[in-house]
């Protein structure tokens, strides 16, 4: 996750300086407890998670930029744990003045890779009905995520499948949520925004939020022999198939290949879902016979990515908050990019409404 999150938002591989620096920068800035705190006062349980997401965002932006924070010694958590502060790449106490950071965008851009991966773990967690975890210094940030969402150190399996599952959804071209962020960024709004206007893209079914409805779509099936039933139904009523199709590839998204063996590594001693896996192929081999060819419809990276999810032990409706921790990383990379030599966003739009209207009076009005 590090190395790519490195080379997406710098354009290049990092060498071992660069990478230890920039895993310091993560580690440091995944501690956000008055944050966490702060969210962790609401009923989070009643809000949809990414809604949550957003709410954290907007709580993030308003610590670090909304005034000061008392001193306190960098030492290890203490019972008065709440009153830390957000605290600097170097344990510095950050002093901000509202309206505007003491920091770069390039500073805000890390915090926001890096925050983003503490806030969901912290909803996962109130979800649950249990208190948050603070991050492990020690945990790289796949693992961490893991750590902070379960309480327990993940398997070197469970991070890899973790790891490998954020790389795939860090970035990915001129997508709905990326434009989001970008649109917001040329309007030089802060990064904060940009990440909340992405959030909001990315919780669509049509887009990020395909994940979930895979899973409750493979649930609603109930099994392999239903699914030729179940399809022709669907098709009758013109349902899309979550899972499937895609904007730019007519083809297998090369993400799902990576990912359909994963899910099926995760069905090993996992009866439910290896049975919602074998739903899973039984409804890819009817689709694509049946739209594959005609239409280029195959499976996309939303289609295996929640049976690992699930199988990492995150329920579906967080699985969306898990595609935005790793794509905050496009989404800032994208907005830095584009600021450098900024213009707004302003497209035209053809009227094509009817013209000539006379104004009626409101009482000659039917
Ligand atoms: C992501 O942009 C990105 O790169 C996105 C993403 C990323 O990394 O950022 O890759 C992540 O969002 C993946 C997509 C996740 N969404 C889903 O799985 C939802 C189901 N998919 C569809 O809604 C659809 O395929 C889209 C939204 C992904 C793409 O939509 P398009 O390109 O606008 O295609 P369309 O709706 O114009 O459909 C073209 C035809 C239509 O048939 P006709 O009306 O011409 O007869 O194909 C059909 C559609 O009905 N079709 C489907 C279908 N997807 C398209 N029919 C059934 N099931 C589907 N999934």
């Amino acid at each position: 996750f590090e190395e790519t999150a490195y080379l997406i938002i710098h354009g290049k591989l990092p060498n071992d300086a660069e990478l230890a620096a920039f895993k310091e920068k993560l580690v440091t800035y995944r501690e956000l407890p008055r944050t966490i705190r702060t969210i962790g006062s609401l009923p989070l349980e009643q809000y949809s998670p990414m809604a949550a997401l957003s709410i954290g965002i907007d709580t993030m932006r308003t610590i670090l930029t909304g005034g000061t924070s008392p001193k306190r010694p960098r030492t290890p958590v203490d019972t008065d744990a709440d009153t830390v502060a957000e605290i600097g790449a170097n344990g510095e106490e950050l002093e901000y003045k509202a309206k505007g950071n003491t920091e770069d965008n390039l500073e805000i851009a890390y915090r926001l890779v890096a925050g983003l991966g503490t806030i969901t773990a912290a909803i996962a967690r109130i979800r649950q009905g249990r208190l948050p975890i603070e991050p492990d210094p020690e945990l790289g940030f796949a693992a961490n995520f893991l750590y902070m969402t379960t309480g327990q150190r993940p398997s070197k399996t469970a991070e890899r499948l973790m790891d490998i599952s954020l790389i795939l959804h860090m970035d990915h071209g001129m997508n709905a949520s990326t434009f989001a962020a970008m649109l917001v960024a040329s309007t030089q709004s802060d990064l904060f925004h940009c990440v909340g206007a992405g959030i909001g893209a990315l919780s669509g079914p049509l887009h990020g939020g395909a994940n979930e409805a895979v899973v409750h779509m493979l649930e609603e099936i109930g099994g392999p022999e239903n699914v030729e039933d179940w399809f022709r139904k669907a098709r009758a009523e013109k349902r899309k198939i979550m899972g499937f199709g895609h904007r730019v590839y007519k083809t297998y998204d090369p993400r799902a290949r990576v990912l359909k063996p994963l899910a099926e590594l995760v069905t090993k001693d996992n009866p439910e879902i290896t049975r919602l896996y074998e739903t899973a192929l039984k409804l890819e081999e009817v689709v694509i016979k049946e739209l594959g060819q005609e239409k280029k419809i195959f499976p996309n990276v939303d289609y295996y990515s929640g049976l690992i999810y699930k199988g990492l032990g995150f329920e579906p409706c967080m699985f969306t908050p898990i595609f935005a921790v790793s794509r905050v990383v496009g989404w800032v990379a994208r907005c830095l990019e584009y600021l450098e030599n900024n213009r707004i966003f302003r497209p035209r739009a053809v009227y094509s409404g009817p013209v000539g209207n006379e104004y009626i009076p409101l009482e000659e009005r039917e």
